[in-house]
């Protein structure tokens, strides 16, 4: 083939040949995904994202053979040939074209590829940098296209669906300042404003805010936001929101948008019917059930809070902690009496991670209790101890004693660890839930000043004027109108009831430490808002990266993200963050103090 003539028109993808085209002439273009010779012929896989189909060569058509025995792995080709029905026992059933093949009459050899790093092809087990690095042959494997095309229905169905109910997209500027929502901002130098910096939004919290109080009523976007913080398997520094800010509601319009977004969503992006409503839960039952705030309810193992049976006991470590304000708590696993001293030792270790002094254990047998503490166990206590922790022959209960919040969190985590140790957890199962009722405030011991639970804008719960006054005395007492919506132990939305009047919201920053010249620098554009008429209003976020995680199964954010950062931070692709010459640097008025200048 000349290297001038245009590429043939393809007829169909690989995907769709099926025995009602047999007989029929076709083009199909894609890549070589296997070549094989067989005794005079040679098959061809030719594959593209909607899957592949067998392509077969014969010496009688000499051009196109000679050219195919030349063909490698990924080369480009386009084949005009006939879509016929395989020979008998040559028809392959796991594949949507497997009944039949194309016999090749001509082929263009569009695109040669070098050999491909690892191979285009799911379940490969290769470092993730190298997947990272190549991710143009990384997304090209059926599996990633395959969360690429789902990912674009989330979208899809989530606009769809806000559209049908009178919600406006609006976009919101991304060259704008800081939004506090509990992360660093990222910043970019400003080249007209020397020595001034944008920052990039964590989210785009106060313009929807603005929005509300210009009149646009149901506002949506899906949107990137930006956060510098600590990696974790569900965090990403740019990530993607379904934002959603809704006037004159309250909190149960906001869940049922919500419930009926995810019902489209499911339904659309995995032919999966959610039911609804989803259970609602306060934040401090939660911690107290579970031990963290979004708890994964596809299994119990529920934590259970024995403080009184220890207040008076011998046993000198748990009666101080109770004393001194603490809790004793535990959770049952059942059939754990089993357990070696070496396997609950290891879990001492685990959950030493989580801050916790230690692990106490008490196994049943059924008539008497096997415990490292046993000698500070009276009968009593004993007994009570079975009762309350409802165990039966066999089991052991596991017990941490320290403050409320590290013996959750160690006990949260270790009821996870244990669940999918034992395998307890239910990959099919969807459990949804709403966790609502947070505290306004948290006292942020490192600053010694109190934080937003969720963010400064969102409305205390007030329902009298007794509530009222509280906000001005003493404001920890008060909850949040905040609410996230849970799913499998992930929080995937979250959001609030926002305060409207700018007398309250002045109030609520003075608590949090942000002075009259501070609040009207950097939100003053907000209480200018709230005091030109602001309606009621409210809203949420989802976290549609991993929304997308959840509906494919994968425990990576990377995954449904098309060009994700790797743990370092780095585009590793691209090469991002890089450094930069000196002349731009100087056109920003930026000047380096780190190591990185001397490097350049
Ligand atoms: P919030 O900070 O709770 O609320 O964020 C909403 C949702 O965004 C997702 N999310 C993330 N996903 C990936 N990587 C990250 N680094 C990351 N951080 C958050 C979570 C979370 O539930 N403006 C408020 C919303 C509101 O009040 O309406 C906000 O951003 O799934």
């Amino acid at each position: 083939m000349s290297s001038y003539e245009p590429p043939w028109k393809r007829t169909q993808r690989c995907g769709d040949a099926r025995a009602e085209h047999i007989g029929q002439e076709v083009v199909l273009c894609g890549w070589v995904r296997k070549r094989r010779d067989h005794g005079g012929l040679i098959f061809v896989d030719l594959g593209d994202y909607s899957g592949t189909t067998q392509v077969v060569f014969v010496p009688e058509q000499a051009e196109a053979f000679a050219t195919a025995e030349g063909l490698r792995s990924e080369y480009v080709v386009a084949v005009k040939g006939s879509v016929r029905q395989r020979p008998e026992g040559t028809v392959n059933r796991s594949l949507a074209t497997g009944e039949i093949e194309v016999v090749a009459a001509a082929i263009q050899l569009l695109s040669e590829a070098e050999t491909s790093p690892f191979l285009i092809q799911d379940d490969i087990d290769v470092n993730e940098e190298l997947r990272l690095r190549h991710r143009f042959l990384d997304l090209r494997r059926p599996e990633m296209q395959k969360i690429l095309r789902l990912r674009h229905k989330v979208y899809q169905a989530a606009r769809s669906f806000l559209d049908n109910r009178g919600f406006c997209e609006v976009e919101t500027p991304v060259l704008t300042k800081t939004t506090p929502e509990g992360a660093r901002d990222f910043l970019v130098p400003s080249r007209l404003s020397q020595g001034m910096f944008y920052a990039l939004p964590q989210s785009p919290q106060l313009f929807k805010q603005v929005l509300m109080c210009s009149g646009v009523d149901r506002y949506y976007q899906i949107v990137r936001c930006f956060r510098d913080e600590d990696f974790r398997a569900n965090r990403q520094p740019e990530f993607t929101q379904i934002d959603i800010e809704m006037s004159f509601i309250d909190e149960s319009d906001v869940s049922q948008i919500v419930e009926g977004l995810v019902v489209k969503v499911w339904k659309d992006a995995a032919g999966i019917d959610v039911s609804t409503p989803f259970i609602r839960m306060s934040y401090q039952d939660a911690m107290n059930r579970f031990g963290v705030d979004a708890p994964d309810m596809r299994f119990g193992l529920e934590l259970r809070d024995v403080s009184e049976l220890f207040r008076e006991s011998s046993f000198n470590v748990f009666r101080k902690v109770v004393e001194s304000g603490g809790v004793v708590k535990g959770l049952r696993f059942p059939g754990g009496a089993a357990m070696s001293r070496k396997e609950t030792d290891d879990l001492e270790v685990f959950v030493k991670n989580y801050g916790a002094g230690g692990l106490a254990w008490i196994k049943w047998d059924g008539s008497e209790i096997k415990s490292p503490i046993a000698k500070f166990i009276d009968q009593g206590l004993a007994e009570e101890l079975v009762a309350r922790f409802e165990l039966e022959d066999g089991d052991i209960a596991f017990l941490v004693g320290d403050r409320f919040s590290r013996a959750c969190a160690a006990l949260g985590a270790l009821r996870v660890h244990l669940a999918r140790q034992a395998d307890m957890i239910d990959d099919s199962k969807l459990a949804f839930a709403w966790v609502d009722n947070f505290p306004l405030f948290e006292y942020d011991e490192e600053a010694k000043r109190f934080v937003a639970v969720h963010h400064p804008f969102t409305s205390p719960l007030m329902k009298d004027d007794a509530d009222f006054a509280l906000l001005k005395t003493d404001p920890a007492k008060l909850s949040a109108r905040a609410y996230d919506l849970v799913l499998n132990g992930q929080e995937i939305a979250g959001g609030s009831i926002r305060i409207h009047s700018r007398n309250v919201q002045e109030l609520v920053f003075k608590h949090l430490g942000i002075g009259e010249e501070e609040a009207k620098g950097k939100f003053g554009f907000l209480l200018d808002a709230l005091s030109f008429g602001a309606p009621p209003h409210g809203g949420i976020a989802f976290g549609l990266d991993r929304m997308v995680m959840l509906l494919t199964g994968t425990d990576s954010i990377r995954d449904v993200i098309a060009f994700p950062k790797a743990h370092s931070g780095m585009d590793l692709m691209v090469g991002a963050p890089t450094m930069v010459d000196a002349q731009q640097l100087a056109e920003l008025g930026v000047k380096l103090t780190s190591p990185a200048e001397k490097k350049a």
